[in-house]
């Protein structure tokens, strides 16, 4: 059975999807066609159904808006990779219409909205996906499986740190307005989920932010107004005991850096920039040593670790330790896997990898570094979860009230 898709959102990452979906159908593994794109500016929607054409081998229908395109095709499922602050309301027209949704990350601008969204498909048993690219990397797979087994011991530190990005806009502007989803949020959730995703639940976090660039560069040299953190430093305490060190620069000048790492008493796992391919190091204690294993010896302290089908099929191997791509193709590849996953949810009628409930944990603890320097003190996934806790938040919605 082929399912029927539509794309509401044709900026950067829809293309990006629609490249996602041209290589599940190289290895001839797409079980959907792409029937209609939609966006607000009409030549966003060409041009992604040009793209479209030339990727895929057919011309999607191109749609002002949900209504129209829910009317003109039978739908089974859409992906929505609009800007954060109207992920909910499309969501909810489609879940309500009995669609099934694969939203891009973060799930919502804010947990109050993305609760909507888990909502509505609670209510009308729909699949919601969470399009969260990053644990998806074979990479991000084997660490999770070496830690699982054992290989560093009892995890009792996370670290996830970086430095990037200048004084320049990443992206998009919207990316630096709080209201429209401020950078340390949009990119802090992938960071929050892959911590969840390699150690288990986070109970409680606290932070310290700052906004390094009150104004961006964008790539012609124009000013952007930049109201959002930019730099945020905080811990986290993890339900098994763990604790984690967090560290977020989009404002790095000179020296670009990323630390993400697990240590445990039986050695350390160095994991590298998501999207890489570049080996783990992984440095076992024996003997009162500190032993660095080979690729082939990290394989073989997980023998029964293998990558599901489509993701070897598109990595080439169902067992890797590292690999070389362009950066476009891996990138494609992890959105491929996405949307293999949300057809097989729907097929199979089983919950998607990163469900609703899952965006929303990550949307949450990543507010929670904001949340907590409100409050002055640390501050706990459920109380952020329940909305107990939602003053930062509470100012993006009162400075861009959403119909509900
Ligand atoms: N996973 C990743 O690696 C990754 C990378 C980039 C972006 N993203 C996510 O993808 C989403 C989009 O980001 P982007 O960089 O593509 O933004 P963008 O601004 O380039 O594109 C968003 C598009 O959505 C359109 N749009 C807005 N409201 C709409 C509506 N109601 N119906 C139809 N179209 C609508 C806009 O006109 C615009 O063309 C965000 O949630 C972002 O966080 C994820």
């Amino acid at each position: 059975m082929t399912l029927s898709f539509g794309l509401f959102g044709c900026g950067v990452m829809g293309q990006r999807h629609i490249k996602g979906m041209a290589k599940l159908r190289q290895a001839g593994r797409m079980r959907f066609a792409l029937e209609g794109v939609c966006d607000l500016i009409p030549s966003s929607a060409e041009r992604a159904a040009d793209l479209a054409e030339t990727l895929l081998g057919k011309r999607p229908r191109v749609f002002a808006s949900f209504a129209e395109m829910r009317a003109a095709i039978p739908l089974d499922g859409i992906s929505i990779t609009t800007m954060p602050d109207a992920h909910v309301d499309l969501g909810v027209e489609a879940l309500q219409a009995g669609v099934h949704v694969m939203v891009e990350k973060p799930i919502a601008l804010t947990v109050r909205q993305g609760k909507r969204l888990v909502a509505a498909a609670r209510e009308t048993g729909r699949k919601l996906a969470v399009a969260e690219n990053y644990r998806r990397d074979p990479i991000n797979r084997l660490a999770k499986a070496l830690i699982d087994a054992g290989a560093v011991g009892r995890p009792f530190l996370a670290v996830q740190a970086s430095s990037s990005n200048g004084e320049f806009v990443v992206i998009t502007p919207w990316r630096h307005l709080r209201r429209k989803c401020g950078i340390v949020v949009d990119m802090g959730v992938h960071y929050t989920d892959i911590l969840e995703y390699l150690l288990g639940p986070i109970e409680a976090v606290v932070g310290m932010n700052a906004i390094v660039d009150a104004q961006r560069k964008g790539a012609d040299g124009a000013l952007h107004p930049a109201d959002a953190e930019d730099l945020s430093v905080g811990a986290v305490r993890f339900k098994s005991g763990a604790l984690g060190n967090w560290m977020l620069s989009m404002a790095g000048r000179g020296a670009g850096y990323f630390h993400r790492a697990v240590y445990g008493d039986g050695g350390s796992l160095v994991i590298p920039t998501d999207r890489t391919g570049q080996p783990l190091q992984l440095t076992v204690r024996r003997d009162g040593r500190d032993i660095p294993l080979s690729e082939a010896e990290q394989l073989a302290l997980v023998p029964d670790f293998a990558l599901d089908p489509t993701t070897a099929a598109l990595f080439g191997s169902e067992r890797l330790s590292s690999y070389r791509m362009e950066f476009a193709d891996i990138d494609a590849n992890l959105i491929a896997i996405e949307y293999d996953d949300f057809a097989g949810a729907i097929l199979d009628d089983r919950s998607p990898e990163v469900s609703g409930e899952d965006g929303l944990r990550s949307l949450a603890l990543v507010y929670g570094f904001l949340e907590a320097e409100r409050l002055g003190r640390p501050v706990t996934a459920a109380a952020l979860l329940s909305g107990e806790v939602s003053a930062y938040q509470d100012e993006l919605e009162d400075a861009a009230p959403q119909a509900s």
